[in-house]
């Protein structure tokens, strides 16, 4: 069982330890954004997914004796990127940050060493010491959304919730994408075992007032509800989460004019 760190006051906790891999997860900052950090056992190499605290991260690597060495973005919004620059200056010359390069059409212009090229709805291997995933262009939350796949896990960021998908209505966003991502994304869950984990980019309540962190596959293929709409016109157009009436709505209608 992996060590985490107990000096911090709000430690991570361990999703999966096996004979190749340790994860760990912990749900930062106001907005119950959930953070995971993937070591691969073998070399102590590991990769942070989505840093909030880069300081947070590099503290529970150098506690364990693992190397933080790069940090993979599911997508460029502020409060999954937040952590990265710190983790990049603790990290050294050598850091590595992994984004897609379709998260440029929405402006994003922080720091970046490797940009993921793979089409929408298609994939590219990716590493961290031993370990192979898979990063899935999802597109639809936004234009170059990654969600991670491999050793029994799907790091879905705000692509996928656990009891719906992320809105659509922010600027490079897309309804119609996330729909053909939801339905390319089902196709490949529906491949892996039912036992393998979902761990998403936000821990939210769902529909029964429960409040999860991870889900079995099999458990979100029969529930969750966007996924649950997609074959159909009228469930997908009446669902309530692909837009909201907000500033962040606002922010991105002006962003839109600006660049029409
Ligand atoms: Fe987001």
């Amino acid at each position: 069982m992996a060590c985490v760190n107990p000096m911090l006051n709000h430690p991570p906790k361990v999703v999966l330890d096996t004979e190749e891999i340790i994860v760990l997860q912990a749900q930062l900052g106001e907005w119950a954004n959930l953070n995971h950090l993937l070591i691969c056992k073998k070399t102590k190499d590991a990769v942070i997914v989505d840093p909030f605290d880069g300081k947070y991260w590099h503290d529970v690597c150098n506690k364990n004796g693992w190397s933080l060495g790069s940090a993979w973005l599911t997508h460029s919004h502020w409060d999954h990127t937040k952590g990265v620059e710190e983790a990049q200056q603790i990290g050294g010359e050598n850091f590595k940050i992994y984004v897609h390069q379709n998260e440029m059409q929405r402006g994003w212009q922080g720091p970046h060493t490797n940009l993921f090229t793979c089409a929408e709805m298609s994939s590219e291997k990716v590493m961290v010491g031993q370990l192979n995933f898979t990063a899935h262009c999802t597109p639809g939350h936004t234009p170059g959304h990654i969600t991670f796949i491999g050793h029994g896990l799907v790091l879905s960021g705000d692509c996928l919730f656990l009891g719906r998908c992320g809105r659509c209505d922010l600027f490079g966003g897309s309804a119609n994408k996330q729909r053909q991502t939801l339905r390319y994304l089902r196709e490949i869950l529906t491949t892996l075992n039912s036992s393998d984990i979902v761990l998403p980019g936000h821990q939210y309540v769902l529909q029964d007032g429960t409040l999860p962190s991870m889900m079995d596959v099999g458990t979100l293929l029969l529930s969750n509800s966007a996924i649950l709409a997609i074959d159909d016109d009228q469930a997908w157009d009446s669902l309530d989460f692909l837009a909201f009436d907000d500033s962040m709505a606002e922010k991105a209608k002006r962003q839109r004019t600006r660049n029409s």
